[in-house]
């Protein structure tokens, strides 16, 4: 029998913007955080390189906002960079104090680091593994919670607004949640919702990121009503580990920010040819050299070196690629390490406030899957923690505020399965995951065209019918889900990537290689909600 549950505050997703969310609520409120993997999956535990904040007396705030501004390429918006830099000192301590084990120097001072685009040293890390650092920390203190429901392996499948239950108004009122243990999707009730899904860069073959990056919060409140912002910005890393065994493996841009180099296969340096900057330009520039170096030289990958550091150095600062690069026979202490880019982060997302709330009432969105207008047309490296922690704390403070006054939510349906069977077709699913990867990959990468993009929006249109109908039809299933929602936000990307016709930041088209003088967000509104103001 499917369950059901009613909770005050319903958190979909468990990285570093859910839990915020989590911890910072008062602890009257009954809150559920469901992660579709284990607790841990997502993004964040993946995190190398930091999180930026100004806490040394030679930066400023203005510094911090300036180079932010700077790497958005004209199309950040400056309250929320504003917003976000000046929240995050109190966003550091509160992870400090609950007990982050940041990396400290001689003086016990923490320790900071440098990345692309940053001015000052103003990263603040674990060595190589702060996300491990930061998600291990929450979900213990998530745990000891309890308010706070930790259930896994449950993935959303859409979102409940009173007007797909045909009732007045526009709030969002729980989601249907697939049970992987047992295969049955619950109803879930709650008085706000709160959507910390991550990014969608699983939309590309080539990636950083784990499992379970398909955009699907940003999927489901498409799909429920809400706009989506500025989603032709995908941002490639410049630098993934280059093997045929290592899957997603990133070489955190620290390491150059501690002096490595970028070589081209006869070993010589490149990037001062693209940006005076060099290997710390921020990363469209840097992830662009790298592809067009690759593309002239007809190479699979080009490298990486910090072997002219001492060995002892290398190991205290990076040990954690030290041991995954020795695992493939490299020993980064004396050889460089082969590269290449790979989708990492969605800039876009759904559009929120500095309250982190979305179109719908009641409906947050928080972290990757949100758009709040702080990273423009590239993010700066190390502001996407950030970007979680001020968001997370601030919607915490909003649900908190407003929780006496939003009423219980109203019944509704449990799901029906009475119209479908299970699949005998999985292979379509996994034939249609490997096209799509394919196709982004090719059509809407790092370089663009229009003849490419609409290649790709042919293909999309295709599989999102194939994958409707396989929706209506049958049972659904993880991957069906996904598939789903990778459709969905390709689609978004592609759409947005069509409208953009300049090259900005991220987004770089042979068609149209100059830059408009007047700087605009791309905002996609759902057509079954065009009428509606939002
Ligand atoms: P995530 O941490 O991705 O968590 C998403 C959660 O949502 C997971 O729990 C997942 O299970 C759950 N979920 C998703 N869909 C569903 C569903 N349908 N139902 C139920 N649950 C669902 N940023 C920095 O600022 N500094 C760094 O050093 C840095 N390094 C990075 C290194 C790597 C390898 C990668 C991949 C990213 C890095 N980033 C870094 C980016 C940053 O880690 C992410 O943007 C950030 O962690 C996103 O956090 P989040 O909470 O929004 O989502
Ligand atoms: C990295 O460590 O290079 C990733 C940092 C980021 O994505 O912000």
């Amino acid at each position: 029998m499917p369950q059901s549950y009613e909770y005050d505050v319903l958190i979909i997703g468990s990285g570093a913007a859910g839990l915020t969310v989590a911890l910072n609520l008062p602890e009257h409120l009954s809150v559920a955080v469901i992660s579709k993997g284990e607790i841990s999956s997502g993004a964040t535990l993946w995190a190398q390189g930091g999180i930026a904040a100004v806490l040394d007396s030679d930066d400023s705030l203005e510094d911090h906002i300036q180079d932010t501004l700077a790497a958005g390429a004209g199309l950040c918006h400056e309250d929320a960079v504003r917003f976000t830099v000046e929240h995050g000192r109190e966003s550091i301590e509160w992870l400090v104090d609950s007990g982050v084990a940041f990396t400290r120097d001689e003086n016990a001072q923490l320790h900071l680091t440098r990345e692309g685009g940053h001015s000052h040293r103003r990263i603040i890390h674990a060595a190589d593994a702060t996300g491990h650092a930061v998600s291990s920390t929450l979900t213990g203190q998530a745990a000891a919670r309890k308010n706070v429901d930790l259930l896994d392996s449950r993935v959303a499948v859409d979102l409940i607004t009173n007007r797909k239950l045909a009732l007045p108004g526009n709030r969002c009122v729980g989601a249907y949640v697939l049970n992987l243990k047992d295969s049955h999707v619950e109803l879930f009730r709650a008085r706000f919702v709160v959507l910390a899904t991550g990014g969608a860069s699983k939309a590309y073959r080539y990636t950083s990121n784990p499992d379970g990056a398909s955009g699907d919060g940003i999927a489901m409140a498409w799909r429920a009503g809400c706009r989506a912002v500025n989603m032709e910005f995908n941002q490639f890393h410049p630098t993934c580990l280059y093997h045929p065994h290592a899957k997603s493996f990133l070489i955190t841009e620290a390491l150059r920010g501690e002096g490595g180099h970028l070589l081209l296969p006869d070993g010589s340096r490149f990037m001062d040819r693209f940006d005076s900057r060099a290997e710390l330009a921020p990363r469209d520039i840097v992830a662009r050299a790298i592809d067009h170096e690759m593309k002239r030289l007809g190479a699979d990958h080009l490298y990486l070196d910090i072997s002219h550091k001492p060995a002892a150095f290398i190991k205290e600062h990076f040990p954690t690629i030290y041991e995954k690069c020795l695992e493939f026979g490299i020993d980064m202490t004396s050889q460089p390490i082969p590269v290449v880019p790979a989708a990492h982060y969605t800039c876009g997302g759904i559009k929120t406030d500095s309250r982190a709330r979305s179109d719908i009432n009641q409906l947050y969105v928080v972290g990757e899957a949100a758009f709040t207008g702080l990273h423009g047309a590239n993010r700066m490296a190390s502001n996407s923690l950030l970007e979680c922690l001020v968001y997370g704390q601030a919607a915490a403070r909003d649900i908190t505020a407003r929780s006496a006054d939003v009423p219980s939510p109203p019944p509704a349906p449990d799901w029906d399965e009475s119209q479908v069977r299970d699949s005998d077709e999985d292979v379509v699913i996994s034939h249609n995951w490997d096209e799509l990867r394919h196709f982004m990959w090719d059509y809407v990468g790092i370089v663009r065209t229009t003849k490419r993009l609409q290649r790709a929006k042919h293909r999309i249109d295709l599989l999102d019918r194939e994958i409707g109908e396989f929706y209506s039809n049958y049972r659904v299933s993880s991957d069906l889900l996904e598939l789903r929602n990778l459709v969905t936000v390709a689609d978004l990307i592609i759409c947005s990537a069509l409208q953009r016709r300049e090259s900005r930041g991220l987004h770089y088209t042979l068609d149209f290689p100059g830059l408009l003088h007047e700087a605009r967000d791309t905002v996609l509104v759902p057509t079954s909600f065009r009428t509606q103001s939002p």
